[in-house]
This record gives structure tokens, sequence and C-alpha cells, in this order.
């Protein structure tokens, strides 16, 4: 239903459609896989994922897993647990092991540019998915399939603006990031920076990483809470710290999605439901579906087609009311 992903092709290029894909194996660094590809146009891809984070990473892995099993190439999979050290070491072994094609969600922006160039030198493709790097050299990576987080964040600071259009008091805003240094807590904070910007009322009173995991989210904002009095808003990342942040607030006694207005990003089930009973206020959708186009990209780069420079995946946003009535068919 909200599977939408839809591509918008930059470049001019033609739109890219969703391919069912293969198999899926999982296993630490360097990646151990299973799969069915076989005959002379089988592919393998070496995949470094960024961890498990979140409900967000999980149903991103599976979709990743369940799309290559479904177009029949084989996966070596490898997780990072959020470490730039481990996908550098699992993307150096796929280009040992000579996959066909590495893909990865980076868990940082910075820093891939030796180990790109190791998988270029081998003539080895890779395709970025989720996550963007800050390589200037853009010839390191056939293309990135993922969402504009910077617009995410807009669409958080877009709907504050209009919740507190009738006031003129000052709205104290405490803001939970995504792991520091990554694309999502980046674009994140600097969309919703930008929107608020244009209204002096917004104020973002503390700001700190909770590594986009529920445990970092309640402890962080336990903190907050006993650091930075009158705090209105709560913007988390992601639903993970928003439901961790929750538990403090409650801890805490005050009533979260009343005391303290809640925005999160992701649209997982779990935040889902927070939404549906009032906990969360508003969530940005980031969908982690991005597995079937990820297939479909990997098949034409490895036959040498052309594909589209940038895959943006196209994403909602929920109110409490629509909350309760895409609940039971929320796929992840
Ligand atoms: O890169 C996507 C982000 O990573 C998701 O929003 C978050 O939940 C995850 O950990």
């Amino acid at each position: 239903m909200l599977k939408r992903i839809s591509a918008l092709v930059l470049a001019g290029l033609t739109a890219m459609s969703v391919a069912s894909c293969g198999s899926g194996g999982s296993g630490a660094s360097g990646g151990s896989g299973t799969g069915s590809g076989s005959g002379s146009d089988a592919i393998t891809m070496g995949f470094s994922q960024v961890g498990a984070e979140s409900g967000w990473r999980t149903a991103n892995t599976k979709s990743v897993q369940d799309s290559a099993k479904n177009a029949g190439i084989t996966l070596k999979f490898s997780d990072a647990q959020q470490k730039q050290e481990n996908q550098i070491k699992a993307i150096r072994s796929y280009i040992q092991q000579k996959v066909d094609i590495i893909a990865f969600s980076p868990v940082v922006e910075s820093g891939w540019d030796t180990v790109l160039k190791e998988a270029q030198n081998a003539k080895i493709p890779v395709i970025l998915t989720d996550r963007a790097v800050d390589s200037k050299d853009t010839t390191l990576y056939k293309t990135f399939l993922g969402s504009d987080f910077i617009e995410e964040g807009k669409k958080a600071g877009q709907w504050l603006v209009e919740e507190y259009k009738d006031t003129k008091d000052t709205v104290n805003i405490v803001e939970l990031q995504g792991t520091t240094g990554s694309a999502p807590a980046n674009d994140r904070k600097a969309g919703f920076a930008e929107v608020i910007g244009a209204d002096a009322k917004f104020k973002v009173v503390a700001s700190q990483t909770g590594d986009f995991t529920r445990a970092k989210g309640k402890e962080v904002m336990e903190a907050f809470l006993k650091s930075t009095p009158d705090i209105d808003v709560l913007y988390a990342h992601n639903d993970d710290m928003g439901l961790g942040a929750i538990e403090a607030i409650e801890g805490a006694g005050k009533v979260p999605g009343k005391d303290i207005k809640i925005i999160t990003v992701d649209a997982v089930k779990d935040g889902m439901q927070a939404l549906a009973d009032g906990k969360i206020n508003f969530i940005v959708e980031c969908s982690p579906l991005l597995g079937p186009q990820l297939m479909d990209l990997a098949k034409k780069v490895v036959k040498g087609e052309q594909v589209p420079a940038r895959v943006v995946t196209e994403e909602t946003t929920f109110t409490q009311e629509q909350a309760k009535q895409v609940l039971s068919t929320r796929q992840y």
C-alpha cells in the first residue's frame, strides 16, 4: 500500500521499474552468503549493512534479503554493527572474493574514497543504498538509491510551523539526532532547522545524538528532562529514539503527545502504533523497502546498462488520524 517507492530519475534518464527479485544470506564482516544464482549470467552481490539499530533497519535487511532471493541474485550479507571500519573490511573482502557488484548503506558520510577506489580499480561496480557518501568523485559509485533526508527534515519542520501558527510564545524544542556523521542525521537536522529558522519563536534548546537506538533515545531524553526546563516539543530523527524518549517522558510523570509534542521519522509499526495511541503527534515516512529497486538496478549495472545517478524514494507523512486508518495494513 504505502510501498509507493517510485523512482525520480535525474539526469534525464528513464524511470526505474520495481523488479521482484534471489537468495539472502547473513553473516559477519566479509559476508557469508547463500544464493540461488546459477548459469553464466548469475550475479553475486556483496552487501554491507549498517547494523540492526532500529526497526527500520530490520525491515530494510529483510527487504534486501527477500528481494535478492526473488531476483535469483546470490547475496553475501554482512552487518557492520554501526562501525565504519567493519564496513570497509567487508567491502575489501567482497573485492577479494570478486563479487559482481557491491552495495552498501554507509554508516557515516565521510571517509570512503580509498576503499571505493579499490573497488573501482578491481572493476567491481558499487551501488549506494539508503545513505549517501560525501565523496567528490561521483564516478566511484554507479547510483544512489534512497530517501531525500533533507526533505524529511523539512516536512517535520513544516508540521511544527503549522501546529504553532497561532502562538507568539517561544516553542522550546529538544532534538534527538541520529548517528553522528550519518547522512540522515546531518540532513534531517539541516532540513528541520531551515524551516523553523524562519520564525525566531522556535528554539532548539538541546540537541544530542541518540544513535538511532531506543535505549540511547531514552537515556538522552532522561538527561534532557533533568537539564532542560519547559520542553514543548521533541524532534527525534527516528521512531526508535522517539519510542525510547516516550518511556523517559512517562517516567518523569509527563504525558507524551500532550505535555511534550513529539515528531519522529520512519513510520515503522511501533512508531505508527504510538502515533495512533496519541503518544507521538506526527511521523514523516522513510521507507526501508529498497530491496526490489536495488536488485533491479544491480542487474542493469552488471549488464552494463545505464542507470540514473540518483533514485529517490517517494514518501508521505502521517497524522494521528491517518495512523489509525493504515495501522492494520502496515507492512513493517
Ligand atoms: O538511514 C535510515 C535511518 O537509519 C532510519 O531512519 C533509521 O531508523 C535508521 O537507523
